[in-house]
């Protein structure tokens, strides 16, 4: 069979994830695409409705319709459903069932080089509360870590987050003042705001003058590559995981989901940084 595949968004025309299907579906050796499904809110409907009729065995769902795209499910996994997100639909004997693979994504491609960083001792630090944070958040739990704790410019967005709590964690809500203080406390910062990001390459959530140097820090933003965060967590001793890793690995789950496929990846996180260089 060939696999037909895709992703709804909106702008999505600048989007890797054709690219990386392509590697998935060469590496397992399947025939199949993965196509561009573009739409603004009015067209959505009419695109979906097309989906439906090609028989689309699994699609992508991007910004800005990772919620509305719930109205259109016949099934949703319970951690979405949680996570009111959902970026990856599986078409299951016709019905089409909605998960979110940004967080179990990212602590893959964070395991990946760091296989022993997540354990009953670790301590977290989560900068940012958006959409991408949610997913980290739960799924950084479910690794059983000791402590999250979560700082976000807006402090209301960050208690929210908080009512994902799952078993014995600790967390707390803290200025990104406090978390710059006390960061020598933590095992493991990761940077899930839009700062930073191109073309505001010079900016930066928090210092890191305090760091531990065993510590990893990792950034979810991938355009640049390195952002000024991990450039200055490299300089002061730090280890670094890049966000281009996550978006590889986010990838890889929904691949599984879509053809039973549990494919090695990790030989496409520097080809996949030479494509967003462009090279
Ligand atoms: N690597 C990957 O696979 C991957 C996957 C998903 C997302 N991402 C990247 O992650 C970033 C966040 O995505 P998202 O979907 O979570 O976005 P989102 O839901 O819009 O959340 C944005 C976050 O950034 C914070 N923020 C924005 N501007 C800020 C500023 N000037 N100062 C301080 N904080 C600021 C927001 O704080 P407030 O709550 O205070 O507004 C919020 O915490 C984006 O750069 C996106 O490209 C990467």
């Amino acid at each position: 069979m060939a696999y037909k595949l895709g992703l709804i968004g909106h702008p999505i025309g600048h989007s890797l994830s054709p690219w990386i299907h392509q590697q998935f579906l060469d590496l397992a050796e399947l025939d199949g695409e993965y196509k561009l499904y573009k739409g603004d809110h009015e067209a959505l409907p009419g695109v979906l409705k097309h989906l439906k009729e090609i028989g689309i065995d699994g699609f992508n769902v991007t910004v800005p319709y990772k919620q509305v795209i719930v109205d259109y499910l016949d099934e949703i996994d319970k951690d979405a459903e949680i996570l009111r997100a959902v970026n990856t639909v599986v078409n299951i004997d016709g019905k089409w069932k909605g998960y979110s693979t940004d967080g179990e994504g990212y602590v893959r491609s964070l395991k990946e080089p760091y296989p022993n960083l997540l354990n009953s001792e670790t301590s977290v630090l989560l900068l940012g509360a958006g959409g991408a944070a949610r997913g980290i958040y739960r799924a950084l739990m479910g690794q059983g870590v000791d402590t999250i704790d979560l700082a976000n410019r807006s402090q209301d967005k960050a208690k929210d987050l908080m009512s994902l709590r799952l078993g014995e964690v600790k967390s707390n809500v803290l200025s990104y003042q406090q978390a710059e203080e006390q960061l020598a406390k933590y095992d493991l910062i990761v940077q899930t705001t839009s700062v930073g990001m191109k073309p505001y390459i010079d900016d930066q959530v928090i210092q890191l003058d305090h760091i531990s140097k065993d510590a990893v820090v990792s950034d979810i933003v991938y355009q640049p590559i390195t952002t000024q965060l991990l450039h200055d967590a490299s300089e002061r001793g730090a280890n670094i995981h890049h966000g281009h890793a996550m978006l590889l690995y986010q990838g890889q789950l929904a691949f599984e989901k879509w053809t039973e496929n549990n494919l090695d990846v990790a030989h496409l996180v520097d080809k996949l940084e030479n494509k967003l260089r462009g090279e």
